[in-house]
């Protein structure tokens, strides 16, 4: 019988793709997956790297997986994903009890290094940005196995090129890199024979994607064209390469919908610079009227980073200010931490860790109150949803989610899993409606 393998994910949409990809790769080499860390002969952990919080997380489970190790010492353990490309060797130094240390461009490797297990510790990462290597990568034809059959991620690009100051993505990712056309077109079109009514294509800025002539405007309209999928959301943008051609593509596409993740991470130009983000809050906050005035019921989500070395308290004052302006539908605010080896890393992280905890609470709180006035100005409308949850609590209730990214729980006796369907909101709070099945649309985009 095949080994098993508990495989466990930390960090972005990028980590929870690769790792759903990989699962499809042990299945095809006759390598079973296990929900058990008990029970596996292999444990992964594919990590992250982009905050202090999600490596700390990483290397507590290490430590404790290592009691499985200590009882049966033919246990496999590796370090897969950011964490492993950022340490390398220095997390073997950590943890000499390791197996394998894989990058994010080897861990589809895994299954020939398990096949050949060697009692001395492995690390395959890469040496430089020249070294990354994707092709293969993008290349399987293997449809992922996810957490739902009805939604999934798509990968248009990998690496990144803009180098945020703060940011450790470029240095564990490596260089952007754009997918084929056809190869999302192919994976876009197997996902929704399979199915899939939903992908999310993504990438650390969409919004830069290039292959040959096409643009990111031009891939939407292709797999808006050229595929059988329903829904088509798309993450990160960059505001720095929103262009006006693709604002009026969201804006026209049917299947595209209508919501869009726009870091803004601060609202003061002098930090803005500092992040080395290539836009002021004027930029961005012209950028957002364009959207709001072009794209109907569009939907604006962020990042934000509060406590940026020399950040002062009118500059996190100008971070409050955008927010109410823009009126984001929601938000995932952090507390900056220095990540090594960035250019961030040399200046001097001079915001007290308690004003840094002070101002998180305070956008926290602001960006409560925002989502809670918007979604309680939606009690009334109607929307599609598409379900993908049944309730745990509850088995006549399910959860879906808007094509403006927002949570709907909604009662129905029938299996609603996988519909589109049609909700009247009844109730709502900053984070969840509450909305009642009808046949009537309020308003849908109609091809
Ligand atoms: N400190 C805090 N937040 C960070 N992010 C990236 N790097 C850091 C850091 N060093 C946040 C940004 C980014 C999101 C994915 O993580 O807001 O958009
Ligand atoms: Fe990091 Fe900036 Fe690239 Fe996003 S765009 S991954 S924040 S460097």
């Amino acid at each position: 019988m095949g080994k098993k393998v508990y495989l466990q994910t930390f960090g972005c949409q990028m980590n929870v793709y690769d790792s759903e990809r990989l699962k499809g790769v042990l299945a095809s080499e006759n390598l079973s997956i296990t929900a058990n860390p008990a029970d596996a002969d292999v444990i992964v952990l594919n990590t992250c790297s982009v905050r202090e919080k999600a490596e700390r997380r990483a290397l507590g489970r290490l430590s404790e997986f290592h009691k499985y190790k200590q009882k049966n010492p033919e246990v496999m353990l590796v370090v897969a994903g950011c964490m492993a490309q950022r340490m390398g060797t220095d997390l073997v130094e950590k943890m000499p009890y390791l197996d394998l240390v894989l990058g994010p461009d080897q861990i589809f490797q895994l299954p020939a290094y398990i096949q050949n297990h060697r009692d001395h510790c492995l690390v395959a990462v890469c040496a430089s940005r020249e070294d990354f290597d994707c092709e293969r990568i993008w290349e399987q034809r293997i449809v992922p196995e996810r957490k739902t059959p009805f939604t999934s991620f798509v990968a248009i690009s990998r690496g990144c090129d803009n180098f945020c100051s703060y940011c450790v993505v470029p240095y564990v990712r490596g260089p952007e890199r754009h997918r084929p056309i056809d190869q999302i077109i192919s994976e876009v079109q197997l996902l929704a024979q399979s199915g899939c009514k939903e992908v999310t294509l993504i990438g650390q800025n969409v919004n830069s994607y290039r292959f040959e002539s096409k643009d990111f405007a031009d891939l939407l309209q292709m797999v808006n064209d050229q595929t059988d999928i329903q829904w088509i959301r798309f993450m990160t943008s960059h505001p720095k390469d929103l262009s006006d051609k693709l604002i009026d593509k969201i804006a026209a596409l049917p299947k595209v919908c209508e919501h869009i993740h726009l870091p803004l991470q601060s609202g003061s130009d002098l930090v803005l610079e500092k992040m080395n983000r290539g836009y002021t809050s004027g930029d961005y906050l012209g950028l957002v009227e364009r959207i709001k005035k072009t794209i109907d019921c569009v939907s604006l989500s962020t990042d934000i980073i509060v406590g940026f070395p020399s950040e002062t308290e009118a500059d996190f004052e100008k971070t409050l200010e955008v927010m109410r302006k823009v009126e984001f539908d929601s938000a995932f605010m952090f507390r900056y931490s220095i990540r090594e080896g960035t250019k961030a890393a040399s200046f001097v992280d001079d915001v007290p860790e308690k004003e840094k905890l002070r101002r998180l609470y305070t956008v926290i709180k602001l960006q409560k109150d925002i989502s809670g006035t918007k979604n309680r100005e939606l009690v009334g409308k109607t929307f599609q949803i598409l379900v993908d949850e049944r309730s745990k609590r509850d088995e006549n209730k399910w959860k879906g989610k808007t094509r403006t990214n927002k949570t709907v729980i909604v009662e129905g006796n029938n299996n609603l899993l996988g519909e589109i369907v049609t909700v009247k909101i009844d109730e709502a709070d900053s984070f969840t409606l509450f909305g009642s099945q009808t046949r009537k649309p309020e308003k849908v985009k109609t091809a």
